[in-house]
């Protein structure tokens, strides 16, 4: 095609047409093209027949084969790049409205009870029944509830600030170091009822908080599921037949328990509570590090200081408590290494643990 008719400007943007067409991405981008090249008005083939119409009759001829040309190739450029945007239109919409009405749909991911809740949770199962209904107190608590109802002395290292968290040196706020508190409550709150309620018993799940530092078996924040039970007459013999009968429940009936004298301030006798391990059956594991069994527990009948803090006659009532490991005994049923696991949601390890599907 001649281009020394042309004036230079049209001729520059000529060579510049098949680059700005194959980068004409969608059917507006080439609209806009299109109306610049061969547009009705200021485009230019707009100028160019203007051109024509002032140009020397002579060149004419010459003149007007050239536009033409010109004409021919950007109409024929647009419309081929045009057909190609279309198709490529159609095949996205056809592949977006594809859809097949025998594929599954994709599920949305179901959340479901954290294992530590549904620990707590089949444990309260376990007791509802045998009359005990749930009790909660506040994770802030006071010295008075956490320590001094519960007959530990004024130097008692559980008091330290090594040991506890308090907000305000001396404000007696604390986090509270373990469900226990909670009898301190429900004991003063019923204990003008007491004759009418004929006895109490209550399981008290929740978090406890302590200075440890975190590890495989540490954490400052954990669970204790607390029970207690007051009413006439009790003795050991009901506190071993209520955690033997629990423990079955929880653990299947090969469950045992064995009974270790220990030493908490608000109980006497106390006892430390181990269960056979019910991953080798007692001969031995990683588990329960050889031994065969696995504290979980501490217990023991309520110390007489307790129940006259919380204006219970001692002389007439007495009961038990016990509180309860969450973490530690979903570590070993679980067989979990590491109770951080529990803390850290990574959602592989709740599927694991069965919580979800
Ligand atoms: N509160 C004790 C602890 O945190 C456990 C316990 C509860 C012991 C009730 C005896 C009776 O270790």
């Amino acid at each position: 095609m001649d281009l020394t008719l042309i004036p230079a400007d049209v001729a520059k943007a000529h060579q510049a047409f098949a680059s700005a067409l194959a980068a004409a991405a969608d059917l507006d981008a080439l609209m806009r093209l299109k109306g610049e090249y061969v547009g009705r008005e200021g485009s230019h083939a707009a100028g160019l027949m203007d051109l024509l119409k002032t140009a020397p009759k002579e060149q004419k001829r010459e003149l007007g084969a050239a536009i033409n040309g010109l004409k021919n190739a950007w109409e024929e450029g647009l419309k081929a790049r045009q057909v190609e945007l279309e198709a490529a239109k159609k095949r996205a919409a056809s592949l977006a409205s594809q859809w097949d009405p025998d594929l599954p749909p994709p599920l949305p991911a179901r959340g479901a009870q954290h294992p530590l809740n549904r620990l707590m949770d089949r444990l309260v199962d376990v007791f509802r029944p045998l009359g005990y209904h749930v009790e909660e107190g506040p994770e802030t608590e006071t010295e008075a509830h956490n320590f001094d109802g519960l007959n530990i002395p004024e130097d008692h290292p559980a008091r330290g600030s090594a040991d506890t968290f308090y907000f305000q040196e001396h404000s007696g706020q604390l986090l509270r170091t373990h469900t226990s508190p909670v009898q301190v409550r429900v004991l003063k709150r019923l204990a003008p009822r007491i004759q009418e309620l004929g006895g109490i018993r209550f399981l008290a799940p929740g978090r406890v908080y302590r200075k440890d530092e975190i590890d495989p078996t540490h954490s400052p924040m954990f669970h204790q599921v607390e029970g207690m039970l007051v009413g006439h007459g009790i003795g050991m013999h009901h506190l071993k037949g209520t955690l033997s009968y629990a423990m079955k429940a929880l653990f299947g009936p090969g469950a045992e328990v064995r009974f270790r004298p220990s030493y908490f301030p608000f109980v006497e006798p106390g006892a430390e509570v181990d269960v056979r391990c019910p991953l080798c059956g007692g001969a031995g594991c990683r588990v329960c590090k050889g031994s065969g069994w696995v504290e979980i527990l501490g217990a023991g009948l309520v110390h007489p200081n307790v129940l006259s803090y919380a204006g219970i006659d001692p002389t007439e009532w007495s009961g038990f408590a016990f509180g309860m490991g969450v973490e530690r005994t979903a570590m070993m049923v679980s067989q979990t290494p590491d109770l951080r696991l529990f803390f850290e949601n990574d959602q592989r390890f709740l599927k694991a643990m069965g919580g979800l599907d």
